[in-house]
């Protein structure tokens, strides 16, 4: 079984310089891809060997009077080859829209940045069943690619299973990460990676790295504590935890 893949994101953690580099050294595989803070891009980057460098966001335009944001372009420069987009927390705190995602996604397009998009459903549509989760998740995919054939990895990110401690279980999970595989095959003509976030760790990892559609994972909290990331970098490479 190939490696499945990580996206460590780190999200506004940790404060100092040293604890990002002693978490990237913890976490240099090839298989992963750390995404710190913005301050801690280039100490990450001298840290690993193997990893590589992402982003938690991008702003869709190359330049200009735009307070506070970070081009594409600029990431490139900083040696980030991967950019989180449209992550819940982005959509819930600062109100991104689908628009909002699908520019930055043709942004990242534009220097070939690989995107990650993030989606998800709430608890109250959940509530209402997994076919209207199915629907909710679509219409994010359809408002978000639009025609675009550009290929991005999809991050299946329900959202209440985000830094909650509740997963989904990895039955429905696989069945959301095919629905999303069909929808982009019918859409764009390519069948995207899949991958599961919401309080991975290295208790639930196998369950989920065991189904084939799911492609690898998007972690949070556990990927800035690095005993238990390495349980799970263990886990996505196949190898049995020590
Ligand atoms: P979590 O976060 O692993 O802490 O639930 C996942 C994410 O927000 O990407």
């Amino acid at each position: 079984m190939p490696s499945k893949l990580l996206i460590a994101n780190w999200k506004m953690n940790p404060a100092r310089e040293s604890d990002a580099v002693r978490i990237a050294k913890a976490s240099d595989a090839k298989h992963v891809v750390i995404c710190p803070p913005f301050p801690h891009l280039g100490a990450v980057r001298a840290a690993v060997s193997e990893a590589r460098l992402g982003a938690q966001d991008v702003f869709w335009e190359d330049q200009g009077a735009y307070t506070g944001e970070v081009s594409p372009r600029q990431l490139v420069n900083a040696g980030v080859r991967w950019v989180i987009i449209g992550h819940s927390e982005r959509r819930t705190l600062f109100g991104e829209t689908d628009e909002i995602v699908h520019k930055k996604i043709t942004a990242a397009m534009r220097v070939l940045l690989k995107a990650v998009v993030c989606v998800g459903e709430p608890g109250d549509v959940r509530r209402h069943g997994h076919a209207e989760a199915k629907r909710f998740v679509a219409r994010q995919l359809k408002g978000a690619l639009r025609t675009l054939d550009f290929r991005v990895t999809i991050a299946y990110e329900p959202v209440w299973a985000i830094g909650t401690g509740t997963p989904d279980n990895p039955a429905e999970t696989a069945e959301m990460a095919a629905h999303i595989k069909e929808v982009i095959q019918g859409m764009a003509g390519y069948e995207p990676k899949v991958l599961y976030g919401g309080s991975v760790n290295a208790k639930n990892a196998a369950g989920f790295f065991a189904r084939a559609e799911i492609d690898g994972a998007l972690v949070g909290g556990a990927s800035v504590r690095p005993d238990e990331f390495k349980s799970v970098m263990r886990i996505a490479a196949g190898r049995k935890q020590q």
